[in-house]
């Protein structure tokens, strides 16, 4: 770990940050369980498929601060690098995307700093997911930390492209060649066009479903 350690107290303050993060990942974690349980019990189903979250490596926090010309110190990493904390969120259809965020925000302890929408403007990559960055109160014994989350939202298809663009992403450190790239965009495509294709037959199966269900109660 090369976070500049000058005083004694920044061992400290290193262990706290990371717990604070932790906290706060275990909120938000928390807040999207219960918001998928209340879905199931109000529309018999669930929208996230699975969650993932992680803190950034001390590594890959130094690099980023370097990469922006800033010092490794705990307060630069506070302040610079959003992505600390990050929660990954895996939904069946891409309109639950959106339900899931507005369900969010719509949570008055966590104010959203900012948002990415990479559905409706995919990265040259042909990357899409949405990203939010949000912060969460963390309650401790003698102060109130607002700390910052990173949340990507993005269905099993776009996450299983991503997975493997990250994959190629790595392997030739950003240089892939063109072909690569050229099908990798062709990929992403596809994945837009089976999450379009995978909505409408969810629609047209629960159109099914509640005229069942009006047909049965008349
Ligand atoms: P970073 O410095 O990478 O955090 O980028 P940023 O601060 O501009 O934020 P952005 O919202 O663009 O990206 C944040 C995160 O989204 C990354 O750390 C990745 O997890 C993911 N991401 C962004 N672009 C791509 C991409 O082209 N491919 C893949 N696989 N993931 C991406
Ligand atoms: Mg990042």
């Amino acid at each position: 770990m090369e976070i500049r350690i000058d005083r004694d107290g920044d061992i400290d303050s290193w262990k706290e940050v990371t717990l604070i993060y932790n906290s706060a990942l275990k909120q938000i974690s928390t807040k999207l369980e219960i918001l998928n349980d209340e879905f199931q019990h109000v529309h018999r189903y669930n929208p996230i498929e699975h969650i993932k979250s992680r803190i950034k490596t001390p590594e890959s926090i130094v690099k980023k601060l370097k990469k922006h010309g800033y010092e490794s110190t705990i307060n630069n990493m506070i302040r610079y690098v959003n992505d600390i904390a990050g929660i990954r969120v895996i939904c069946s259809f891409a309109s639950d995307i959106y339900q899931i965020a507005e369900m969010i925000s719509n949570q008055s302890d966590i104010k959203v700093i900012s948002v990415k929408d990479y559905i409706v403007n995919p990265k040259a990559s042909g990357y899409k997911s949405y990203h939010m960055l949000v912060t969460v109160p963390v309650y401790l014994s003698d102060r109130i930390a607002d700390t910052k989350v990173e949340i990507q939202i993005r269905t099993v298809a776009m996450d299983f492209w991503a997975s493997l663009e990250h994959k190629i992403h790595y392997k030739f450190e950003g240089n892939a060649p063109e072909h690569i790239k050229d099908e990798l965009v062709e990929c992403a495509q596809m994945v837009s066009d089976l999450d379009a294709r995978m909505l409408a037959l969810n629609e047209e199966i629960q159109h099914i479903e509640q005229q069942e269900l009006e047909e049965y109660s008349e």
